[in-house]
């Protein structure tokens, strides 16, 4: 991070002593350079602004009565210009109830022009002052460093879980031979973040080779990956590089690794340790400088404790583990996605959407996700395109209605060794399907209770008018009253 340096460059403190009394300004410069401080002085507003925007000011001492200026105006102007500049004020004692109206328009504190200068409260002062200037210059690096990584990567995320796994990643990327396991649920970005590992990388202008390990039959997936031998089978009629070779002084990304064949596996295991392999049908060795990013959406440790993947090549690929937190733990990313997708959206369909309505970020603040930040990509592109408004209203939102799945976290041991939710739904039993007048009215009382039975909420969150809801609730409320006078004569009957 390049700019950690720029931080520590900052290091000691400068201050700036803005007073017409050069004599006093000059002592009061003294006194600091003895304790070590970088100090200047100036004497009027005008020299006061001209230093601040050509050298780094940490404090500025200004004096309360600037000749005929007044000292406010001035703390006005640097507080407004340079947010990042702390600003103590010199005052005369009897001008104390003054200055406590400085602390009001931003001064960091006072001293009076008689205090000890060479005091120890004096220099805790400055001291002080000197540390609140740096710790706001540190979040201002901190946040253009963090925006600097989203808006390049284009990996959008503010949420705690998401901002610790990126100073993970950033500090994997720079070892280009660790091998690394990404795990997480489907859609939650694994394939990004592999792309953003390699970019980081020193061997980022080397290739970035993608290749799904679930799609290819064991052998056709072993020639794509090691290559194979003219004359290696009947096929056979040239030589091919497998993806090892061709991503040579690269990346190679092994997407749904769980699905390897076991056989494979172990050739794969061979080839990470050694750095080495043979093609299909070869004698010879060849060498690779590969950096192997593999990805799952499996808990590969249960996976491997149930023995359908090796134990020794999930310990060689986990040396460092990264897991992408699902969607729903992470509501803080809904919002700046949610605008990253309309401005892509705008810019590839040619709209002009605002943004969501109020209502329509609701929902998409209290949905589960199930298939997380793809599913919310979808669900965004959706409801841009067909859309004729600028705002997104909630019935433009097609939200998956029913959640289903098991979470790992709450199968752990049994047979759901995968993350939560998937694209593909368990197929489910029939006892877990209701009549879809029953899923409707499951769902409108879901919207109330949501919405704090306010109707017209609840009319929004389910994209209907308030009237077809009112229309609904009579209907319940006369069902009910009919069932209960139907067993109230039911009781009646001998
Ligand atoms: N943090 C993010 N910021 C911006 N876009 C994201 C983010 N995370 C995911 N996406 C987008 O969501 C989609 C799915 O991401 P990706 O393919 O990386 O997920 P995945 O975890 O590999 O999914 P799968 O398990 O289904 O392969 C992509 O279009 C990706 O660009
Ligand atoms: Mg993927």
């Amino acid at each position: 991070m390049a700019n950690v340096g720029k931080l520590q460059e900052l290091g000691k403190g400068t201050v700036l002593i803005v007073d017409d009394d050069k004599s006093f300004s000059w002592s009061l410069c003294e006194a600091l350079k003895d304790a070590g401080y970088n100090a200047l002085a100036s004497s009027s507003s005008r020299e006061c602004m001209s230093k601040i925007s050509e050298t780094p000011i940490d404090v500025v001492l200004l004096d309360l009565k600037l000749g005929a200026e007044d000292g406010v105006s001035v703390l006005k102007r640097i507080r407004k210009d340079f947010p990042e500049v702390a600003v103590i004020m010199i005052t005369a004692y009897g001008d104390i109830p003054q200055a406590v109206e400085c602390m009001r328009s931003g001064a960091f504190n006072f001293i009076t022009k008689t205090a000890h200068r060479e005091s120890q409260t004096f220099f805790a002062t400055v001291g002080n002052a000197i540390e609140s200037s740096l710790s706001r210059r540190r979040d201002r690096l901190h946040k253009q460093e963090l925006r600097r990584f989203y808006d390049t990567e284009e990996i959008v995320g503010r949420s705690e879980g998401m901002l610790e796994l990126m100073k993970k990643a950033q500090r994997v990327a720079e070892s280009p031979s660790s091998t690394v396991l990404i795990m997480g649920e489907t859609g939650v970005g694994k394939e990004l973040l592999a792309r953003f590992i390699h970019d980081k990388s020193p061997n980022s202008e080397g290739p970035f080779v993608a290749l799904n390990c679930s799609a290819l039959p064991e052998n056709l997936l072993e020639s794509e990956l090691f290559g194979y031998e003219k004359g290696a089978f009947t096929d056979a009629r040239m030589l091919k590089k497998g993806l090892f070779e061709v991503a040579d002084r690269g990346t190679l990304f092994l997407d749904e690794i769980a699905d390897m064949h076991l056989r494979l596996q172990a050739k794969l295991l061979r080839a990470i340790e050694s750095k080495s392999f043979r093609r299909v049908g070869g004698t010879q060795d060849i060498s690779v400088n590969t950096r192997i990013i593999a990805a799952t959406n499996k808990r590969l440790r249960i996976e491997a404790q149930e023995g359908r993947f090796r134990l020794d090549l999930f310990y060689r690929l986990s040396v460092v583990p990264l897991e992408v937190p699902p969607l729903r733990e992470r509501r803080e990313d809904i919002g700046p996605l949610m605008d990253h997708f309309v401005a892509h959206f705008n810019k590839e369909l040619g709209k002009s959407v605002r943004g969501c309505s109020p209502d329509a970020m609701q929902r998409l603040l209290t949905y589960d996700w199930p298939g997380n930040v793809r599913e919310l990509r979808n669900v965004m592109e959706r409801a841009m395109l067909l859309e004729t408004d600028d705002l997104v209203l909630p019935h433009h939102l097609v939200l998956e209605p029913v959640r289903r799945g098991v979470r790992a976290q709450e199968s752990e041991g049994e047979e759901g060794a995968q993350y939560a939710s998937s694209q593909a739904p368990h197929e489910g039993t029939e006892s877990e399907v209701c009549s879809l007048a029953e899923a409707e009215r499951r769902y409108i009382l879901k919207a109330l209770k949501l919405s704090n039975n306010n109707k017209t909420k609840a009319a929004q969150l389910l994209g209907i008018s308030r009237q077809t809801l009112r229309t609904k609730l009579k209907e319940y409320a006369k069902e009910r009253s009919d069932s209960s006078e139907a067993s109230d004569a039911g009781e009646a009957e001998p």
